[in-house]
């Protein structure tokens, strides 16, 4: 299939594209830079090698900093991590003499992280050191109140006082359309925007019950949860793919999510999809995954009562017991990280989507994953979802795909006629400030 033009750049001023190399990407790196500097301060100072690449790592940071401040041409990368030779050649073939405002914006945006990775990864002291990690734990405690308040509430949905839960229809819809809507707005607290959220804004996006779901459901500008359920319902037992974006808050709502189609019979194995190395700040590493399971049982971790303590043990409890008998089975792959959109999915991955193929449900959660499932192209905002992702809806085979995403960026598709131009004019930053979402379906072709 020919994939379509024009891509989203840097270069229009106007875009969110343009905001985010012009103020994002330093004031990300700058946070990384302090982080590195904090760390070195704090080691002993006996530690003399470590501490001395550290700085050497905040110098090599600065000098990232600047070069796309200048706007400079992108350079190749140089290490011996396994994609190596994917970037490489995609920055000769289709980036070559390019710029950090003139190469594709998915293409800057996913280089900058794997540059970062690349500084870190050929030190001798830091290569395994996630240097988001200390944000996503902040933030993760921080949401303590709301992750208990959910813990409560799946006890509830899972062990109903009216016995009559699992087996009934109407209730199993309800339950679905409420933790896919908590899976969705658990997206909208992603650390790589947290710059522009204040606390009250994080804490107004995390929430629980029908009340709070139906003032956020009208922020919902496409909905195909109906759809979606219409498809999972009819089965029994079945395998179903979380393509994960954010650690912390965010996965804590997909684990929850996943735990109850376990538990309501709809799945039988859930596969989970993380990155293979730190990506976009807050993205899923295998690391983060175990991490959380642990730390919703570290009573050291964020203060709670004991009853409190005994809903997140009883839900931990379920969720090792999944891991230890394969019915949650994490894996990571490098093309998660790679700079190419799902269009090419079958061609650069073939195995990977082969065995995606197998599954009922691959739910693709977050912003990066929806702009590498429509391309991240200029799209009308009527264009059907099923034509934005291409193949990955048309191809022979192609699964099932279920795209969970609070709006970060310029590029929104599947909207009714209208939409656009009913929101334009009040808020001219509706496609990225995160308020909005899209919740769409594509039964695949099996
Ligand atoms: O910076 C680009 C972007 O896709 C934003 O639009 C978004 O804030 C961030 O990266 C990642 O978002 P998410 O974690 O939802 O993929
Ligand atoms: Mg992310």
């Amino acid at each position: 299939a020919n994939p379509p033009r024009p891509a989203l750049l840097s270069t229009d001023e106007k875009s969110f594209a343009y905001t985010t190399a012009k103020y994002r990407w330093p004031e990300i790196i700058t946070k990384i830079i302090k982080h590195f500097h904090q760390a070195c301060n704090s080691l002993n100072p006996s530690e003399v090698d470590k501490i001395q690449e550290g700085k050497e790592i905040a110098n090599s940071l600065e000098i990232l900093k600047s070069q796309i401040q200048e706007n400079k041409p992108l350079i190749p990368i140089e290490d011996n991590e396994a994609d190596i030779e994917t970037w490489i050649f995609v920055l000769n073939t289709c980036f070559k003499d390019k710029t950090w405002y003139t190469a594709t914006w998915l293409f800057t945006e996913c280089y900058l992280y794997r540059r970062v990775h690349s500084i870190l990864v050929k030190t001798k002291h830091w290569n395994n050191h996630d240097p988001y990690f200390h944000q996503k734990e902040e933030v993760f405690r921080s949401s303590s109140k709301t992750i208990i308040e959910i813990a409560k509430r799946i006890d509830e949905l899972i062990f109903p006082p009216n016995e009559k839960g699992n087996d009934d229809f109407d209730s199993n819809r309800l339950i679905f359309h409420e933790l896919a809507q908590v899976s969705l707005w658990g997206n909208a607290t992603d650390l790589s925007m947290l710059p522009h959220l204040n606390h009250d804004d994080i804490k107004r996006l995390q929430g629980t019950g029908a009340k709070y779901l139906e003032e956020f459901e009208k922020n919902i500008l496409a909905n195909d949860l109906d759809e979606a359920w219409t498809w999972i319902s009819k089965f029994r037992n079945v395998r179903i793919d979380f393509v994960l974006d954010n650690a912390g808050f965010e996965l804590y709502g997909d684990l929850v999510f996943a735990d109850w189609l376990i538990q309501s019979g709809y799945a039988r194995e859930i596969h989970f999809h993380a990155k293979s190395i730190p990506w976009f700040v807050s993205d899923t590493t295998p690391q983060d995954f175990n991490w959380i399971i642990k730390t919703l049982q570290d009573e050291a971790f964020f203060a709670a009562s004991e009853s409190e303590r005994s809903f997140l043990k009883k839900l931990t409890g379920r969720w090792q017991s999944y891991v230890a008998n394969s019915q949650w089975i994490l894996t990571s792959d490098y093309f998660w990280t790679s700079p190419y959109a799902y269009w090419h999915f079958e061609e650069k991955a073939p195995e990977l989507y082969a065995n995606l193929c197998k599954s009922q449900l691959v739910i693709f959660k977050g912003d990066l994953n929806y702009r590498k499932l429509v391309y991240d192209c200029k799209w009308k905002t009527t264009t059907p979802f099923r034509d934005a992702i291409g193949p990955l809806a048309n191809a022979k085979g192609a699964p099932p795909v279920l795209a969970l995403r609070t709006s970060k960026s310029d590029v929104v598709v599947g909207l009714d006629k209208g939409v656009e131009e009913r929101l334009n004019p009040i808020e001219e930053d509706w496609m990225y400030s995160g308020k909005y979402a899209v919740i769409q379906f594509s039964e695949g072709n099996k």
